[in-house]
């Protein structure tokens, strides 16, 4: 069985070009895998909060040490890492905003990024602790990143370095160029067809345990 968590983050509904083909790509994956379980997260319709002063004191704190005020301000991202790490599919829709990715998704970012939980410090440096996870990025960008404009792609390698930091490494990217340079239908149309091979490539994920996910911190 497959635990997909689907996570959208553009601030734009109905005209959304990465929530269609985020949608898309978990349908045509559910559609061929059906005992899948979907956690779906919204993160225009709930957006994270911003990490502040009393985050980083609480998350600074050695979790033995929180108080239980501490405690409660972390309270959201628990509830965000919890939910990552009890996913095997993560799939992502992300809109181009400024060259990189937008405010929600990097708030998502900044409240799941956490020393102890999905992430701990050895003698050899920094080490991910969310492993054994596939990830499936679908990224929109009015323009074409895929030619001249590459060194503007501050998007997916962002994101490519933050979730590898975490420990996933078995990422792959959808990203739909040019939305907004006269061919959005050939540019959705090529995204589609990636779908659909990505799917078959991916493949039933079966559950696996991952123990080290568990550490406290
Ligand atoms: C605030 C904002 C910033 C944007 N910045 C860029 C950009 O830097 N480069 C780009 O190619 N497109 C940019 N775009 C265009 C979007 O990436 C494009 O329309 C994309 O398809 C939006 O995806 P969505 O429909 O899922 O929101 C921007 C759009 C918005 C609203």
């Amino acid at each position: 069985m497959t635990i997909i968590l689907h996570i959208d983050s553009s601030p734009r509904t109905a005209h959304s070009g990465s929530r269609m083909l985020s949608r898309e790509f978990v349908d045509a994956y559910v559609g061929a895998f059906p005992d899948s379980v979907v956690h779906y997260r919204d993160l225009a319709a709930q957006p994270p909060t911003l990490v502040d002063e009393q985050w980083i004191t609480a998350n600074f704190t050695p979790s033995d040490l929180r108080t239980t005020a501490m405690q409660s301000v972390l309270g959201e991202s628990d509830v965000l890492i919890d939910e990552l790490l009890a996913a095997n599919l993560v799939v992502i829709g992300v809109p181009m905003h400024n060259f990189g990715v937008g405010t929600l998704l990097k708030c998502y970012i900044d409240q799941v990024v956490r020393a102890g939980r999905t992430f701990k410090f050895t003698p050899d440096g920094p080490r991910g602790l969310v492993a054994g996870k596939r990830l499936v990025v679908i990224t929109t960008r009015g323009s074409d990143y895929s030619g001249p404009l590459a060194a503007l792609d501050f998007q997916e390698p962002y994101l490519r370095t933050m979730f590898t930091f975490l420990g996933i490494t078995d990422v792959s990217f959808i990203s739909c160029n040019g939305m907004d340079s006269g061919n959005r239908d050939g540019a959705l149309e090529a995204a589609r067809q990636t779908i659909t091979a990505l799917v078959a490539d991916i493949g039933n994920i079966s559950l696996t345990s991952h123990p080290e996910s568990a550490v406290g911190g």
